[in-house]
């Protein structure tokens, strides 16, 4: 039987930074286009997104930023929200968790399991930072991962492996907020207790969906439930999140990992009236098809946690599937918002003003689907180089210039098939299907490819045929050929749209097909797709144009200078030296002095000859600075001169002195030198 509706979710972001080709390539582009794909076979679809905005980290981030959290939340989620618009994600509904109508849902949910019994209450020691006078839950602490040993582990979630715990098991904790040791304090909490859903998720997944989830998904899920689960606090000792709705509950909210979720619901609840529309279908009709697109990261809570919740209340239907896709990596270096090594979107934006499809179609062909996967932009380049512009682009544009060109812009009739033509026109109705089985089994990138072998085809159709050439011997043929190129160009301008929505569309226009109802499935049935006699438009702008090696340069540029910049802000400074006597200091000379001469040292890199001013006479000194300096540019340059150093012979050149140098966070060398030009040489430095 197939499925009337699907409710199709993204993982909420947190909307305290931009986003980045990671979100984009693990979570939103296969959303979508699945989304895209569903709506092309015209079902009901409702796709939705929005920004999570509770959570410690954004606390953190205000504190940070001296502004309140929701002044954080509220910039970043416009941020996001557009973001999207622009790269055509296509929420029916882009939500988030601060709404009124969030609050009310996350509350009622609560309250139901409260008044249903699912929880159980208890008052126990958690960790608690007397400093900050704070207790440290999630990413207030950090510690070691009781299950996989990572260091660097959050109080709720370890980062490594995924595993979600409570704050107590990590070993050796310590608070993020002031570095201290935790005490323990205690403190009231309610608990979902998973331990009592352990028998029913393993029923339901393990056994249930041991063929249709991704293997990375079930391997994680079952490692877990073998581990054994245990009950989860879904409050917190916070201030900032949905208070806890229960009297004596007073500077207590819900957990952000509980609160999120439901932000699904909420955001159909809040669709629904926006459209005079019903949400319960969407979240409760076991026609529906619920399926979560999510980060590796997010798997315990759309596997585990967030199910349990729901068979908890008991009247939501569960998810189908969690396509989690695996991390994106940059360049070959993990994507890091706080070392600044990301493609945020929109700064890609201002330098590929028109490229969002590119930007799609390399995270598709890339994407992590099964293994962590990696960006590159001279990747970026060659495929939309060699793919794009020289593969699709080009079979369209010669499409559009030759039907202009011999027919005035009109679909010729087509006069005998040759075998060929009958192979091609066969063969185009055999994709809609071959992508569907892709896509129903989350392979987008399978999918992709699947979609540019069809414009492999029409460009190698035209490339063997030479209509171009034909024309002068067989004009006839001509008009065979051409119609079989056009009906490529119209199939392909259908089943782009999952994948290329923007390049899809404008394929349309040039085919002046914009109003078709030419369908995906219609595609393999249809006989004729565009009809001899239609008319498309007579100047064509190219699908595609080429990425030239300076913009990509610039985009290397970029990474290498914030790679340097975190370099620089990690560099160790070396401690201070042992204590000296005022009389030890004395003994040195130290004087202001103008360089007057310098010049390379024959057969050395670092070695520079100077010939140095220092007020009583001039010295010369050897100085081991030739890979900061070239000797023109620092003739005239004020330093600082230890003049009563020993004198000692460096290749042949007897050195007088020592000029004072310090370290740039690039490594190059800087002068010491006085803040007033009008100290004079000779001057001593005391
Ligand atoms: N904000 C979370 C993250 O980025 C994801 C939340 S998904 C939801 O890791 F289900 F909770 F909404
Ligand atoms: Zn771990």
């Amino acid at each position: 039987m197939s499925t009337k509706r699907y409710t199709i979710t993204t993982a909420l972001i947190y909307a305290n930074g931009p986003i980045h080709i990671g979100h984009l390539a693990g979570v939103h582009v296969p959303a979508d286009i699945y989304a895209r794909y569903l709506r092309a076979k015209g079902k009901d679809v409702h796709f939705i997104g929005g920004s999570d905005e509770h959570g410690v980290p954004i606390t953190i981030k205000a504190k940070k930023e001296g502004i309140t959290p929701q002044q954080v939340v509220d910039k970043y989620h416009n941020m996001l929200k557009s973001s999207f618009e622009t790269f055509g994600i296509s929420f029916d509904h882009y939500s988030r968790t601060t709404s009124k109508t969030h609050f009310e849902t996350a509350s009622a949910f609560f309250k139901k399991l409260y008044d249903d019994g699912k929880f159980i209450e208890e008052t126990n020691e958690q960790l608690y930072d007397a400093e900050a006078n704070q207790f440290l839950a999630d990413r207030f602490v950090v510690g070691t991962c009781p299950k996989c040993g990572n260091e660097e582990s959050y109080g709720d979630q370890c980062e490594s492996c995924g595993t979600s715990h409570n704050a107590t098991d990590l070993i050796n904790p310590k608070s993020a907020i002031t570095g201290n040791v935790p005490s323990l304090k205690k403190t009231k909490h309610w608990y979902l207790p998973l331990n009592e859903y352990e028998s029913w998720l393993r029923e339901w997944i393990v056994a249930g969906h041991k063929n249709d989830w991704k293997p990375n998904v079930l391997g994680q899920v079952k490692s877990w439930l073998d581990d054994g689960l245990r009950p989860r606090a879904v409050t917190r000792d916070l201030d900032w999140g949905i208070p806890v709705p229960l009297d004596g509950a007073e500077g207590k909210v819900l957990y952000v990992w509980f609160d999120a979720p439901i932000g699904y619901i909420s955001a159909s609840k809040e669709w629904a009236a926006e459209h005079q529309k019903d949400w319960e279908p969407y979240w409760k009709d076991e026609d529906t098809k619920l399926v979560h697109f999510i980060g590796k990261d997010n798997i315990v809570f759309h596997a585990i946690i967030f199910p349990a919740m729901l068979k908890a209340e008991g009247s939501f239907i569960l998810p189908e599937n969690v396509p989690a896709n695996e991390f994106l990596n940059l360049e070959d270096d993990k994507i890091s918002t706080s070392r600044n090594w990301a493609v945020w979107l929109h700064e890609y934006l201002e330098d590929f003003p028109d490229k969002q499809d590119v930007l799609r179609y390399v995270l598709t062909a890339n994407a992590p689907e099964s293994k962590d996967n990696n960006f590159t932009w001279k990747d970026y380049q060659a495929r939309n180089n060699n793919e794009l512009v020289a593969v699709f682009g080009n079979f369209i544009n010669r499409v559009a210039v030759l039907t202009n060109k011999y027919y005035d812009g009109y679909v010729p009739a087509p006069r005998d098939f040759s075998d060929t033509d009958k192979d091609v026109l066969a063969a185009i109705k055999e994709f809609p299907g071959d992508i569907d089985k892709s896509i129903n089994r989350y392979r987008f990138r399978e999918g992709l490819n699947t979609f540019m072998n069809l414009a492999r085809l029409g460009n190698k159709y035209l490339a063997d045929e030479e209509p171009w050439k034909l024309i002068k011997t067989n004009p006839e043929r001509v008009n065979t050929v051409m119609y079989i190129a056009l009906q490529i160009a119209t199939a392909l301008s259908v089943l782009a749209e999952p994948f290329l929505p923007f390049t899809a569309k404008k394929l349309k226009v040039l085919l002046t097909n914009t109003d078709t109802k030419l369908t995906w499935d219609a595609i393999a049935t249809v006989t004729e797709l565009l009809p001899s006699g239609h008319k498309i438009i007579e100047k064509p702008s190219l699908l595609f144009t080429k990425i030239e090696d300076e913009a990509v340069q610039k985009q290397l540029d970029k990474l290498a200078a914030a790679k340097q910049a975190n370099e620089a802000a990690n560099k160790p400074i070396d401690p201070i030296k042992d204590t000296i006597i005022f009389d030890d200091f004395t003994k040195l000379d130290m004087r202001i002095g103008t360089i007057l001469e310098a010049e390379k040292i024959a057969k050395t890199k670092k070695l520079l000859k100077l010939k140095v001013n220092i007020g009583l006479e001039e010295r010369t000194i050897v100085s081991g600075i030739a890979e900061s300096f070239s000797p023109e540019e620092i003739i005239g340059k004020r330093v600082t001169v230890l003049t009563n150093l020993a004198p000692r012979k460096l290749r042949g050149v007897e050195s007088q002195g020592m000029i004072l140098m310090t370290e740039k966070p690039d490594g190059k060398l800087a002068f010491v030198v006085p803040d007033d030009a009008v100290v004079q040489d000779g001057e001593e430095v005391s």
